[in-house]
């Protein structure tokens, strides 16, 4: 089926069975692979993204589910107002073993943008917590990442003009029907 999309600010428009997972579509026919695979079963975060404002994981989300939808994931996370996260996440050693890394950004970000729609404290300590709850770590633990978190958060605030909370999830993208070829993909605008 064709689906279309926007990812990262640009539209995208592919040829592939709806059911193919999102995370596949984005790493192999898009070539966006900073999104991770961990367990492929929903439970590590390692694929979170953006959709249409909201935290998901990538591979339990068929392709034919985002056919209109908005997509971000962590190569578009600067651009869509996220950069101090990263900032912070390099300057408190945050990053850990790397490919969890990006799940814990996008699930952060997509914290703080429902934060800023809901009128909540972003900053509140067990918030984060309770948004990073999706989101293993199995090394070092959370410590570090709860800290950059919250200081990306602090920067966020102090910037002049805060991101555009995102789009509030939207209905009527929800096709699972199947079909279609080979996968390929293009990017446009
Ligand atoms: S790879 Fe998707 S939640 Fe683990
Ligand atoms: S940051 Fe990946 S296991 Fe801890």
């Amino acid at each position: 089926m064709i689906v279309t999309f926007t990812i990262n600010g640009r539209s995208c428009q592919i040829d592939v069975p709806g059911d193919h997972r999102l995370l596949d579509v984005l790493r192999v026919n898009l070539g966006l692979t900073g999104t991770k695979e961990g367990c492929g079963e929903g439970e590590c975060g390692a694929c979170s993204v953006l959709l249409d404002g909201q935290v998901v994981n990538a591979c339990l989300i068929p392709v034919a589910q985002v056919d209109g939808a908005q997509i971000v994931t962590v190569e578009g996370l600067e651009a869509a107002g996220g950069g101090p996260l990263q900032e912070a996440f390099v300057a408190l050693g945050a990053a850990q073993c790397g490919s969890c890394t990006p799940g814990m950004l996008m699930s952060a970000y997509g914290h703080f943008l429902e934060s800023l729609r809901n009128g909540d404290d972003p900053q509140d300590r067990e918030g984060i917590r309770h948004a990073l709850a999706g989101n293993l770590c199995r090394c070092t633990g959370y410590q570090k990442i709860i800290d950059a978190v919250s200081k990306g958060y602090e920067e966020l605030a102090r910037m002049p003009s805060l991101p555009p909370a995102a789009p509030a999830p939207q209905t009527g993208h929800n096709d699972p029907s199947h079909g279609g070829g080979p996968g390929h993909g293009s990017l446009t605008g």
